[in-house]
């Protein structure tokens, strides 16, 4: 079992050197057409009632606002996400725009937050800001091109990708972004049907581990997570087989940054 766990990470390993040979980095949505600052009023008017875009950009201006108010209108802020009236297509950009002030109550603000979702057991809770507001384009680029993603080496999206995982433009209908969200930073809380992953031992000595791809009662196919190609071995020749753990990487989390996983998510479950 050691070897075989260990040959799936030499797998992954290898992947991981290929996906990041391949990659080149998306641009990051940055924030850079928000705009110089405009009156606090003007600014308290647009987050009052502005449509979901244009709040997005006044957040963006407020995060570094020459105006001290700017603080009390972000604290106003936190008032309305606590009472939940602060729409969740801007949690993101709303936390964004506090932690780059300098102001003692918007930092304890954000500090009890984190505490309380460092508590929370419901790993999804820390990402919640991630499900809604995604830029589509820019979550193609990430899923696409993004070396830390590595996304199309494995899934199909619209006919272009890999084929290790299952095409994501089927998954659009069959998952909620709730879903989507959890399978992208926590991949083993639900293995998608018919994409189990397996390492098998073969009666001559052989090792194979990858994607079980199709099985019936007399053979089986794996698919192998480096390279894609398919394995058929007789059910009579396997000596051993078990069950591994899903080949998605499971640090997503921690290796793209809420944006990146905000924008992959609207991609998945919206298109571009
Ligand atoms: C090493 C190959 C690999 C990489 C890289 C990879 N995936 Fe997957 N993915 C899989 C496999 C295999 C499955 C099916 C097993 C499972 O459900 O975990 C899967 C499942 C999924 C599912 C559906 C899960 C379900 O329960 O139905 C989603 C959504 C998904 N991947 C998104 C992504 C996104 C987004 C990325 C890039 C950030 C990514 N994957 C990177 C191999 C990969």
């Amino acid at each position: 079992m050691k070897t075989l766990t260990r040959l799936h990470s030499a797998a992954l390993a290898a992947l991981a050197l290929i996906t990041s040979a391949v990659g080149q980095s998306a641009p990051a949505a940055g924030n850079t057409d928000a705009g110089p600052p405009r009156p606090i009023a003007e600014e308290a008017a647009v987050l009052e009632k502005g449509r979901i875009s244009a709040r997005r950009r006044a957040l963006a201006r407020l995060a570094t606002h020459p105006d001290p108010e700017a603080d009390k209108l972000l604290l106003a802020q936190f008032d309305r996400y606590r009472a939940g009236d602060l729409p969740p297509a801007i949690w993101l950009d709303f936390f964004e725009a506090a932690a780059k002030r300098n102001h003692p109550a918007l930092k304890a603000m954000l500090a009890e937050r984190e505490e309380m979702l460092a508590k929370s057991r419901d790993a999804l809770s820390r990402f919640r800001e991630c499900l809604e507001g995604g830029d589509g384009e820019a979550g193609r680029l990430v899923f696409a091109t993004k070396a830390e993603a590595g996304c199309i080496r494995c899934h199909t999206v619209s006919g272009e990708g890999g084929k290790i995982g299952p095409d994501l433009t089927w998954l659009r209908n069959a998952m909620d972004r709730t879903q989507i969200l959890e399978s992208i930073i926590a991949p083993n809380s639900s293995i998608a049907t018919g994409f189990a992953s397996a390492a098998l031992t073969l009666k001559n000595g052989e090792s194979i581990a990858g994607v079980v791809s199709h099985e019936s009662a007399d053979e089986l196919t794996v698919t192998s997570i480096v390279d894609g190609k398919k394995t058929t071995v007789k059910t009579a020749d396997i000596a051993q087989r078990t069950p591994l753990p899903s080949p998605m990487p499971p640090h997503f989390g921690a290796a793209l940054d809420k944006r990146a996983i905000r924008d992959l998510v609207e991609f998945i479950a919206a298109g571009d």
